[in-house]
């Protein structure tokens, strides 16, 4: 009987950037490489987690916490990985942690065209405050997210 294992998330030291851009170039067309992860690594505030399911990287969150706002920077799960709740628990420890280092506000951008990242933040109680026309490389309109979060 193989039940099928929930995701293991641990807080992502400066050493996992290179598993975080890894999991980055599978996710998007235009990742960050390894040294730009490790640069926002080491910026005041900065939030990551990793996602491991079955022992492998299945998934990151990156955030930055500051002066009592939050702003997600950039989330993306393994697509073999996806719609088992993984974007979803990665998401949640990172809104906590933003929580817990006094943030009372949370940003994030997303594309009006990414039906999943959309579906994922509105789960998550985020609601629209704004957007942005043709912001990404291909043309398509950014959304401005936000939520609030409880005191820590
Ligand atoms: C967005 C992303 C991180 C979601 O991760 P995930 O682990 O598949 O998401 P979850 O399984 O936790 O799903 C969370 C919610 O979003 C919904 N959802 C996820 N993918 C969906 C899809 N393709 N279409 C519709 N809804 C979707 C789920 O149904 C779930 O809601 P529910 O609890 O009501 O069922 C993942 O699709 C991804 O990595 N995409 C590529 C990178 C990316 O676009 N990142 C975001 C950039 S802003």
């Amino acid at each position: 009987l193989k039940v099928a294992a929930s995701p293991r998330i641990s807080a992502a030291p400066v050493a996992a950037a290179p598993r975080i851009a890894a999991l980055q170039k599978d996710a998007f067309e235009d990742p960050w490489d390894v040294r730009f992860v490790t640069s926002l690594m080491h910026l005041p505030g900065t939030i990551a987690y990793v996602a491991e399911r079955d022992g492998r990287d299945a998934g990151y969150v990156m955030a930055r916490a500051l002066w009592g706002e939050a702003e997600i920077l950039s989330i993306a799960v393994a697509e073999a990985a996806r719609g088992r709740g993984v974007g979803a628990a990665l998401l949640g420890h990172a809104l906590a942690a933003a929580a817990a280092a006094g943030a009372c506000d949370v940003h994030l951008e997303v594309s009006v065209a990414n039906a999943a990242a959309r579906a994922l933040y509105a789960r998550a109680g985020f609601v629209e405050s704004g957007r942005r026309r043709r912001y990404y490389a291909d043309g398509s309109d950014a959304l401005t997210l936000r939520r609030t979060l409880p005191a820590a």
